[in-house]
């Protein structure tokens, strides 16, 4: 079967990487998680102290500095130069400030060209916000993954709760809506849905409904 690019993108916590990870191991594809890229920036951003609205400063950074990921059976590892911090990127600190860094046109610019760069040989699944739209534009396969912000907290809350990270559920649900806000209304790239994309609203839904519900659009399309 021809090697294709997937494009899933949704809005904070709707499911993204959960199937794209499950539908990459399946076809023996890669596994780009974009949003990852955007944390490491974050978190190096915070290490050295760059202002989030230093626009300049920031892509410099990108120029810098290496991230890179590593499959294993169980998870994607990332690093930055070489240096794990696959959970460092979960933390609050960046959760709460990647979609400022995120805005800016010239990291974005970067970002994407790398992410480019991996797609490029298509037998990819990228997820993130605007890989449709702007990042693999071509992409055969356009998935918009959407969840009512109640459940995507909820989802949130109790993947923090077997991590032992206490969370008050009200101000979970409260910085997913603000970061959603954030990235549906920034003009570079905002998160929206490709026009030839397929919504698939996950409410209620079981991680593997919703794979199987991906795999029948992938059918159609080989
Ligand atoms: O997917 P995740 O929630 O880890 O993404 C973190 C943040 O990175 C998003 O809230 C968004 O600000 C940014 N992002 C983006 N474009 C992407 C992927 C993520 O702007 N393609």
């Amino acid at each position: 079967m021809k090697k294709i690019s997937i494009a899933i993108d949704g809005p904070a916590s709707s499911g993204k990487s959960t199937v794209a990870k499950i539908l990459a191991k399946k076809l023996n594809y890669i596994y780009c998680d974009t949003g990852a890229m955007y944390r490491a920036l974050t978190y190096l951003a915070i290490q050295k102290n760059i202002d989030f609205e230093d626009e300049k400063a920031l892509s410099d950074l990108c120029l810098d500095h290496t991230i890179s990921f590593q499959q294993t059976e169980k998870d994607q590892l990332v690093f930055i130069d070489g240096l794990e911090v696959t959970e460092a990127i979960r933390q609050p600190d960046v959760t709460n400030s990647v979609s400022i860094v995120a805005k800016h046109g010239a990291v974005r610019e970067k970002m994407v060209e790398l992410q480019q760069m991996i797609g490029r040989t298509g037998g990819v699944v990228m997820d993130g916000r605007d890989i449709g739209t702007a990042v693999l534009p071509e992409a055969e396969v356009k998935i918009f993954l959407v969840a009512s912000v109640v459940e995507r907290a909820e989802r949130r809350y109790k993947e923090n709760q077997q991590k032992g990270i206490t969370t008050d559920f009200e101000t979970l649900k409260e910085e997913i809506e603000h970061r959603d806000y954030l990235d549906s209304t920034r003009e570079v790239s905002p998160l929206k849905q490709a026009e030839d994309a397929v919504k698939i609203d996950t409410t209620g839904m079981s991680i593997e409904e919703v794979v199987n519900t991906i795999e029948k659009v992938i059918s159609k399309k080989n």
